[in-house]
């Protein structure tokens, strides 16, 4: 009974003081508060001369460090052409996310609609966004990977790691390796000539998120949104196909094949929308373009920026190496990795987990406040922009202990780690996170079972227009086995 009070009284006085911290302003009769202190730099440019200049070193921290000393963990600043509340602060981060599609929306430009496609997942809001988010969560949820997806992430890896020798570029064998991946877990299409075409025409589509996004200042815009008509049609061809083998009672186990059955698969013509009537082939396609998009960068960039940092931490490979070849020691060399595999390999979860805190792929998001709101002191205006720093929250002493240091055994003593949100959160939290946990564990298996490298050159983190290394991280290869033989000479 006591305990009940206890937790009674404890949730009442939560609430109260999240409510008094966070609230919308809802009354006529509430007095606006001041918004978020901060500097808005130029006529016109604001501060994005600054923001992309410190993004450009190895050390963007000083943007943000020097505006949170200044003026606390939110800030107004002005970039990319809008003034926007920067928030550094993880309460106040996870307030924002929670609150999607009541206090604040996500928001992106239109340019970048061009590119996914008005159907896509990251631009649907309200009851289709919930459904379409939850569709794709059921698709990439862990009982799928354990019982489907797992085999061919196994095998696509390994055929791909079969042809390594020498020097390697490994950003662009980590693209190809997630393209390849996101292909079959879509279409249930294995790498073929097919596959590396449209690889070469989406590489086209990517760019594009990274240049000025004007089809009459950038040829690069342009190409992309070429590029982007050309993936779509193709797409188009593949998703009419799977209609006509639906037809004759052929059915394969994919995103698509979900897509065709969330409505019944009833051959597209409705009004699509989720209504009940059948998404139409656009709408399809461009949900297909939106978890490519979503999945390719990301997933190829953490693989490379594991393999720097821990190639960088000499100790935390060793350890690496000791976790797989004790689960290889226990399997044929050829078997394939099994679902108890992954779930025994509690070093390689930290060096995950690590590598997403440092290198921060995505390193916030954007949402656009739809009233106002009362956030700890201040109100952030109805329609303002906000970018909640994922970066800042983990890349600050405050939430986590040298915080700037790549160290993953941090994560063997860390209990309660609420202050880490590398995938997200709220109703927008990534849906392709377990996948891509899943994806990363296999790649590193292979690749310290396999083989030894080291880097071929000097390369360094960069960080504008996204997270990356500038040369795509050369290195240079070599088979254990081949050290082994000639150790044994
Ligand atoms: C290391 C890899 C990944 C990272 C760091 C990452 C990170 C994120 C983050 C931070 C968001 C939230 C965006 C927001 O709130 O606006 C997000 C959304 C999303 N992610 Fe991922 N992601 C990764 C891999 C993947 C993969 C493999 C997929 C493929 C299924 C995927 C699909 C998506 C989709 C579709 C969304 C949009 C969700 C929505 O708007 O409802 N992600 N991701």
């Amino acid at each position: 009974m006591d305990y009940f009070f206890l937790s009674l009284l404890f949730t009442v006085s939560l609430s109260t003081i999240t409510f008094l911290l966070f609230r919308p302003t809802s009354t006529a009769s509430r007095r606006k508060l001041r918004p978020p202190p901060g500097n808005i730099g130029l006529p016109f440019i604001g501060e994005t001369l600054q923001l992309i200049s410190a993004y450009k070193t190895e050390n963007p921290e000083p943007f943000i460090d020097s505006r949170v000393a200044r003026y606390g963990t939110l800030f107004t600043t002005h970039v990319f052409g809008e003034r926007t509340v920067f928030s550094t602060d993880p309460d106040t981060n996870r307030f924002i996310l929670q609150n999607e599609g009541r206090l604040f929306e996500s928001s992106y430009p239109g340019s970048i609609s061009n590119l996914v496609g008005r159907h896509s997942l990251l631009l649907m809001r309200g009851c289709l966004h919930r459904k379409m988010h939850s569709l794709t969560m059921s698709f990439a949820n862990s009982t799928i990977i354990k019982d489907h997806l797992l085999v061919d992430i196994d095998r696509l890896v390994r055929l791909n790691l079969d042809s390594w020798t020498g020097r390697i570029l490994l950003m662009e064998e980590a693209k190809k390796i997630t393209f390849e991946l996101t292909m079959k877990q879509l279409l249930s299409i294995d790498p073929c000539e097919w596959t590396e075409k449209l690889r070469k025409i989406y590489m086209r589509v990517i760019e594009g998120f990274f240049c000025i996004p004007s089809p009459i200042f950038s040829i690069t815009y342009r190409r992309a949104i070429k590029a982007r008509k050309r993936v779509a049609e193709e797409l188009s061809l593949v998703v009419r196909g799977r209609r006509k083998e639906m037809e004759k009672g052929l059915k394969k186990n994919d995103m698509l094949a979900a897509l065709f059955d969330s409505n019944g698969g009833n051959g597209g013509g409705g009004g699509g929308g989720g209504g009940g009537d059948g998404f139409t082939d656009d709408e399809i396609v461009d949900f297909l373009v939106s978890l490519l998009v979503a999945g390719y960068d990301t997933t190829s960039t953490t693989m490379t920026l594991a393999v720097k940092f821990i190639t960088d931490t000499p100790l935390a490979l060793a350890q690496l190496k000791d976790e797989h070849d004790e689960i290889r020691a226990r399997k044929a060399a050829s078997a394939p990795l099994e679902w108890e595999d992954y779930k025994s390999m509690p070093f390689t979860q930290c060096v995950i987990n690590e590598t997403l805190r440092v290198s921060n792929i995505i390193s916030g998001v954007f949402r656009r406040a739809m009233k106002d709101v009362d956030i700890k002191g201040y109100t952030i205006p109805r329609g303002s922009k906000v970018f909640t720093s994922l970066r800042a929250v983990h890349l600050s002493q405050e939430n986590f202990k040298d915080a700037r240091v790549f160290d993953p055994w941090r994560w063997e003593k860390m209990s309660d780690p609420t202050n880490f949100m590398p995938f997200g959160g709220g109703p927008r939290r990534c849906p392709g996170y377990e996948l891509a946990r899943v994806s990363l564990s296999v790649f590193l298996h292979h690749l310290v079972t396999r083989f030894s490298w080291k880097p071929a050159e000097e390369d360094k983190l960069v960080f504008f227009p996204t997270t990356r290394t500038q040369k795509r991280y050369p290195i240079i290869v070599q088979n254990r086995s081949s050290i082994a033989k000639k150790c044994i000479e």
